[in-house]
């Protein structure tokens, strides 16, 4: 059996475990450093496998060593936006638990790959690709399925149709400068420009950027978790299950798109390697000058956690 650590055991973290254990393709163990929170929750998701018929081992604790052998570690550690702050605003404590998180994966789980969760995603990738200094394929963020995943849900629903036939892909950085690609959008094949005006389908990127933001700004208390956990499920069910899925996730570009040492969110095939190749597509000028925008944003961010 396969072994997936969660690093986190707040709503992103533990939502996470639950969805993998319905997915019932690993053991799981959910990690935080809050005395009780891991265990409690573990628990309870273990007591639903006999209704929901899931067979995988789900474990809580506060104890790093018991990720040894992890084949997956996500990471969500980390404290959330709550109304009115930015991504970048969570930087300059995210960063302190992500470099402690990442020596001890480092420490316990060598081989593992890494899924990085924790916001400003991009920027927390970076840094944790350079604290465990393992090989790109094997560090890189969730954040674009996530929203790729909203840009679909919202072209759906603009369309009334089955969500089943919309395809989306949102690149760049996890913020207010990401760049949705209505050109590569496509609903059962036709694509978007030619299913609604281009007023709407500004009307439609323009929620997407915004899409955590306004969830964030309905519950004051706390940001998204039920999408963003079906995004890292099906990330570490494309690793696990060696699927070759074509998933936008924030990668260490080394020249890709023009881009050299940043984390950027670019399409990749997903697969027991983790990232296996990095899809370069062709994009228009201003396309790239949104991209560009986008690195901008995210290399004032990896400058400042470089000071
Ligand atoms: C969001 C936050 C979690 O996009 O980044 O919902």
């Amino acid at each position: 059996m396969s072994k997936v650590a969660v690093i986190g055991s707040g709503n992103v973290g533990a939502t996470t475990v639950q969805r993998l254990a319905e997915l019932n393709i690993a053991d799981i163990v959910m990690v935080d450093i809050v005395e009780g929170l891991p265990q409690g929750k573990a628990l309870d998701i273990r007591q639903a496998a006999p209704l929901i018929g899931y067979d995988v081992d789900v474990i809580g604790t506060n104890d790093y060593a018991d990720i040894s052998n992890a084949d997956v570690v996500v990471v969500t550690a980390g404290i959330a936006r709550k109304p009115g702050m930015d991504r970048h605003d969570l930087l300059a404590t995210n960063i302190k638990i992500t470099q402690q998180v990442c020596s001890n994966i480092e420490k316990y789980a060598p081989d593992a790959i890494v899924i990085t969760v924790t916001n400003p995603l991009d920027i927390i990738t970076y840094a944790a690709l350079r604290c465990t200094q393992f090989d790109r394929n094997r560090v890189f963020g969730m954040s674009g399925l996530l929203d790729s995943s909203r840009f679909a849900s919202f072209i759906a629903k603009e369309m009334n149709c089955s969500i089943k036939d919309v395809n989306a892909m949102v690149l760049g950085g996890h913020g207010d400068s990401m760049v949705p690609l209505p050109e590569y959008a496509t609903v059962a094949g036709i694509p978007l420009s030619k299913l609604m005006d281009a007023e709407t389908i500004e009307r439609i990127v323009n929620r997407t950027v915004n899409a955590g933001a306004e969830i964030v700004e309905y519950m004051k208390n706390g940001s998204a978790f039920y999408a963003p956990s079906a995004a890292i499920a099906t990330m570490v069910e494309a690793i696990l299950n060696d699927t070759k899925r074509i998933i936008p996730a924030s990668t260490y570009l080394n020249g890709e798109y023009g881009q050299h040492d940043i984390c950027l969110g670019v399409p990749v095939k997903l697969g027991k390697g983790g990232v296996e190749e990095i899809i370069e597509l062709e994009l228009s000028i201003q396309e790239m000058r949104a991209l560009q925008r986008s690195a901008n944003v995210v290399r004032e961010g990896i400058a400042q956690i470089r000071s």
